[in-house]
Formats: structure tokens, C-alpha cells, sequence
């Protein structure tokens, strides 16, 4: 049976104010201009038709989301948008001290934070940012408001942050955090993701130390995570195997680019664009049949991985995650 495609995320910026080592081209990469980037009302009208044609889940991502003025009033107003059951957000948490009451007012409960390491010069290096403090901060703030559930991400990254693993499993033990352990996606080059790619199974081999997991049921609108707990821990422990057990029939997501072009899959070149539509008035039906058509492109069988892998044919900042 085909999957229900019923997640959007809406990557509302391509900016950042961290330069991550797995998300960001050597290079640096090409900003949008202003006036390409979706404005707010536009984004709360293509989630307003979003949710009619069954995509009920919506995820705001950037680049950074927070770093774009005006992201804590767009996320009000996305809880009201009819149709709307579920809104998240995915942050590297360095504004959270500062923003998050403000979010925590809006109804926001569902947070993904990224968090490489847990050592303050190496989360420098991998992020190009010395914030480890400010973001350690952001995630205690986020538990004391009441924000639930908090995914730590953890993209694991061999020799680079892979002596850590049992170090981000422990903090489930006092804290009522899911850390997702996900594979490193090849979406920058090549070259860098052979030399830092660790296979899941490996993780979850190395983290038999700590003892058996329990597996914990999923939600509907839940993504490609396999969840585990430790018994007695507070915490949940999250797989995501982007690379090694790719499957399309499971994916329930469309990706909405900062500039207006609705993904039907990462590792596929295929996009359409909404923008230009939107932009020349087309009607509610009109947008509509473009996330129908978004949908049926899914499924394109395109598998990371692979030496003729092909990139997401855009930086990862830009597409959002
Ligand atoms: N591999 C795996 N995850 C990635 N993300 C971005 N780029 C990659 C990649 N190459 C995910 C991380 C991060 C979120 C914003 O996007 O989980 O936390
Ligand atoms: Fe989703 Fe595309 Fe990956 Fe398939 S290939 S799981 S549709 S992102």
C-alpha cells in the first residue's frame, strides 16, 4: 500500500548562523536574494492548501529558522492554520535561550535540536560556531518550559564525533530527551562523506554496552526513526539509517524550498515550483493539484549511497534538512 504523505517541511530561510561541517559546501554557498525567499503570508497560504490535500504535519526548518525575523510569529500563525495538527521545529538551538518562552507562547511543543558533539572545541570545528554553552542552555530551557518531545540530532561522523556515542545515549538516563543517533547523508561531497560515513549498525552495536534497548511504538505522522529505550532511563533512544536502509515506500514527506519549490524527494533533482504560480495568482485548486502532482513524483527510487550517488543538487542549508 502506497505510504499517506501527510508532512511538509518548510524551510523558511537558506541563512545560518553556524557553518555545519555535513550541511554547508566548502565553498560557502549562494544566499537568495530577499525577494526570491517565500514571504510568511505565502507560507501560511501554501500550508493552508498543504493541509487540504493531507499533509497535516509541518516541520519549519532553514538553514536556521530562527536567525529569519519574524520566524516566532509565523510559527503562531501556523498552529491556526486550519487543518494544521502538528507543528515542529527544527533549530541548532543557539537562539533558544533567548526565544524560547516566546516560542514555548505560541504552542509550539515539538522540537528537533542538532548537537554534534558535546565537547566544546570539536562542536566549534564541526559547526564553525564556539556555542556549545549557549545551545547546552537552550536545551535545559526547553525542557524547563515544558516543551515535549526535544530530539537531540546527532549526525554521527567517523573520527570525528563517533567516540561520543555513548556520552549523547547516557544524557537519556535524567534527561526526557529522544537522541537520535542519523547517519551521515553524502548531500555536501563525496570525498568527505566516504571518510566520515559510520553505518547505523554500528552505532547500535557500539552502544550494547550500555545494555539491551527496549523498542517503543511509533506515531502515524512519525518519521524513519526506530526508537529504543534503556530500561530505567527517562529517555528515549532514536536510529535513523537515512543511508543504509533507505526505503521510499516509508517516506511521508514533501520538502518546500526557501525559494518556493516543492521537493518530492531529497536524493532526486525533481522539483516544482510553487512561487511563480503563487506569485501570478494562481487559486487554492491550482496549488493544490501542484502538491498532488509533488506526491505522485514520490517514490523515484533514487538511493543515496551508492558511488553514482546523486547529490541533492542544492546545499542541504537550502533545502532544510
Ligand atoms: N546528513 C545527515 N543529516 C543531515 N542534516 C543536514 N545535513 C545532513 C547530512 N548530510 C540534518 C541534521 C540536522 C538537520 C538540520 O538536518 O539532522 O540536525
Ligand atoms: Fe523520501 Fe526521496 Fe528518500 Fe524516497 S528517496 S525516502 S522519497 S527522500
Amino acid at each position: 500500500m502506497p505510504n499517506e504523505i501527510n508532512y511538509l517541511r518548510i524551510s523558511i530561510t537558506d541563512r545560518c548562523n553556524l557553518r555545519c561541517f555535513y550541511c554547508t559546501p566548502w565553498g560557502g554557498w549562494k544566499k537568495l536574494p530577499a525577494p526570491e525567499i517565500l514571504r510568511y503570508e505565502e507560507l501560511l497560504r501554501l500550508a493552508g492548501v498543504a493541509a487540504r490535500v493531507g499533509l497535516r504535519k509541518i516541520r519549519v526548518t532553514g538553514g536556521e529558522p530562527l536567525v529569519r525575523r519574524g520566524a516566532v510569529e509565523f510559527i503562531r500563525n501556523l498552529h491556526q492554520v486550519p487543518g494544521i495538527a502538528e507543528v515542529c521545529l527544527t533549530t541548532n538551538g543557539v537562539l533558544l535561550p533567548e526565544l524560547g518562552p516566546e516560542l514555548y507562547a505560541t504552542g509550539l511543543r515539538h522540537l528537533n535540536l542538532s548537537l554534534d558533539s558535546l565537547r566544546r572545541e570539536r562542536y566549534h570545528r564541526l559547526t564553525g560556531g564556539d556555542r556549545l554553552s549557549q545551545v547546552l542552555a537552550g536545551i535545559e530551557a526547553a525542557l524547563a518550559l515544558g516543551f515535549h518531545p526535544v530530539k537531540l540530532n546527532c549526525v554521527v561522523l567517523k573520527d570525528l564525533n563517533d567516540d561520543e556515542l555513548c556520552e549523547f545515549a547516557l544524557l537519556t538516563r535524567d534527561l526526557p530527551l529522544q537522541v537520535r543517533f542519523i547517519e551521515f547523508m553524502p548531500t555536501v561531497d563525496q570525498p568527505r562523506w566516504q571518510r566520515h560515513f559510520l553505518p547505523m549498525a554500528e552505532v547500535r552495536r557500539r552502544l550494547q554496552a550500555l545494555g539491551p534497548m527496549e523498542p517503543v511504538a511509533r506515531a502515524a505522522t512519525a518519521g524513519p526513526a526506530r526508537i529504543f529505550r534503556l530500561p530505567g532511563f527517562q529517555g528515549e533512544l532514536g536510529f535513523i539509517s537515512s543511508v543504509s536502509d533507505h526505503h521510499c515506500p516509508t517516506c511521508n514527506r514533501l520538502r518546500l524550498t526557501a525559494a518556493g519549490y516543492l521537493r518530492p524527494c531529497l536524493f532526486a533533482a525533481a522539483e516544482l515550483d510553487l512561487k511563480g504560480p503563487l506569485r501570478q495568482g494562481a487559486d487554492d485548486a491550482a496549488l493544490g493539484r501542484l502538491f498532488r502532482e509533488a506526491i505522485s513524483l514520490k517514490n523515484s527510487g533514487a538511493k543515496p549511497g551508492g558511488r553514482d550517488f546523486p547529490l541533492p543538487g542544492r546545499p542541504m542549508v537550502s533545502i532544510g534538512g
